[in-house]
């Protein structure tokens, strides 16, 4: 038998990575962020002084990623949000990060992973799928919740310009644009909170797996 495969997508600070790593700790998964590998490619870009269009180099950076080696205080920050966003547009950047999602993917115990295309062009035979949604506003209040806790500014109405701005850029690109895949449970966590958010997607992966 193959195992648990739970693919997770929605749009910024949606809390879906929140509930990927409870689900993963829950089934006892091994839990893939896809959100660094292009938080990561656009730090590579960054540190080399180079150009967020700079095709070849982000297709270079991404080749050269590690899975096991991501500095997480400096990819979460706001700015590395954005900068991932605008790599992320680039069909050739998400080509060359597919195999490695694959290959986490497809590990025999199961796997969880979490983003935007992981229903739709990474895992399309998930075991269960979950769209995380939640209202702009309250996506923009738990994300400057976040970053004041991670020490950095966090002024909640250029947060909520920057959630609104890069959710249009993900549902707007040609690349894998973020949308749930046509079997996917939606989960809308805008009035709930970690513990009740976290007990509907164990409902919905137990429904699911039987
Ligand atoms: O944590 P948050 O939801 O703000 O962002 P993230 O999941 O770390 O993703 C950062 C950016 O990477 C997103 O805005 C997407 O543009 C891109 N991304 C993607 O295109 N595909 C994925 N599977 C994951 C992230």
């Amino acid at each position: 038998m193959s195992g648990l495969l739970i693919a997770i997508d929605g749009p910024a600070a949606s809390g879906k990575g929140t509930l990927a790593r409870l689900l993963a700790a829950h089934f006892n998964l091994p839990h893939l962020d896809t959100g660094l590998l292009y938080r990561a490619t656009a730090c590579a870009l960054l540190d080399e002084g180079l150009r967020l269009d700079d095709t070849e180099a982000a297709v270079a950076a991404a080749r050269g990623l590690s899975l096991t080696d991501f500095d997480d205080a400096k990819l979460r920050t706001r700015g590395m949000g954005e900068a991932a966003s605008v790599v992320a547009a680039h069909p050739q950047v998400r080509a060359a990060l597919i195999d490695m999602q694959r290959n986490f993917a497809a590990r025999e115990e199961g796997a969880v992973l979490d983003g935007r295309d992981i229903g739709t062009v990474i895992c399309p035979n998930a075991t269960v799928k979950i769209f995380v949604t939640a209202s702009p506003e309250t996506r923009a209040q738990r994300r400057a919740l976040e970053l004041a806790a991670r020490g950095e500014d966090a002024d909640y109405a250029a947060i909520l310009t920057d959630v609104r701005k890069r959710d249009e850029r993900d549902s707007g690109r040609g690349a894998a644009p973020l949308k749930a895949a046509d079997d996917a449970v939606l989960l809308d966590t805008t009035d709930l909170d970690i513990d009740a958010a976290f007990r509907a997607a164990l409902a919905v992966v137990e429904s699911a797996s039987r």
